[in-house]
């Protein structure tokens, strides 16, 4: 499951509804050296935006926020490539199983993390992180799981990100640090960049 992250281990959640600035921030992700982005389900026009930024071939795009199964079959048909969930919906699970589609639905208690295993993943994304006790909590979590993978997200910054991806139950991290709303809304895709590339050498192994 986690290999269809190709090995890319910060993804940034990206929350943006003009489908007009999804070329430039794909652009500008790709030059600061993080070609991977999950775009959010939040926006009117979010199915666009995927679309958009799924269409460039140097960019690794899923979707997130997806909270229905319905919202599953919007990302699937404008080429994501996962899907993350703030929370787990067996519903959205089993559509994205249906399309053969990665899933990482979103957990936060060892009583989610089985309803996961269930399902049949052994990937989950880890939210909000930092508010649920963040790495000790992972730590805690995986003694008792220790098949499984977390993406954590949700409070998660550049300065703390390493810590994350040196445990081994980490797959990656996510995080709209580096696409802020404001960068975006404000076209600062030389920030954009910065930021990524500064995560880039701060995870460096
Ligand atoms: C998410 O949905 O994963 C979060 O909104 C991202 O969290 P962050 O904005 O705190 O980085």
């Amino acid at each position: 499951m986690v290999g269809v992250l190709g090995g890319h281990r910060v993804v940034p959640v990206v929350v943006l509804d003009d489908p007009g600035r999804a070329d430039d921030l794909g652009a500008a992700l790709v030059a600061g050296g993080l070609p991977v982005a999950e775009a959010t389900f939040r926006t009117p026009e979010a199915a666009a935006v995927l679309r958009r930024l799924a269409g460039r071939s140097d960019l690794l795009v899923g979707a997130g926020t997806v909270i229905t199964a319905a919202q599953v079959d919007l990302a699937h048909d404008a080429g994501a490539r996962f899907v993350v969930s703030p929370g787990l919906s067996a519903a959205v699970v089993r559509r994205c199983q249906e399309l053969d589609l990665p899933v990482f639905p979103g957990v936060s208690t060892p009583t989610e993390v089985i309803a996961a295993l269930d399902l049949g993943l052994e990937a989950v994304k880890f939210f909000p992180a930092e508010a649920n006790g963040g790495l000790a909590t992972i730590k805690a979590l995986s003694a008792a799981f220790p098949q499984v993978r977390f993406v954590p997200t949700g409070g998660i910054t550049a300065d703390s990100a390493p810590a994350y991806l040196a445990h081994r139950a980490v797959a990656a991290v996510g995080g709209s640090w580096m696409v802020a709303p404001d960068l975006l809304a404000s076209g600062r895709w030389d920030e954009v960049t910065a930021r990524c590339a500064a995560t880039v050498a701060a995870c460096r192994p």
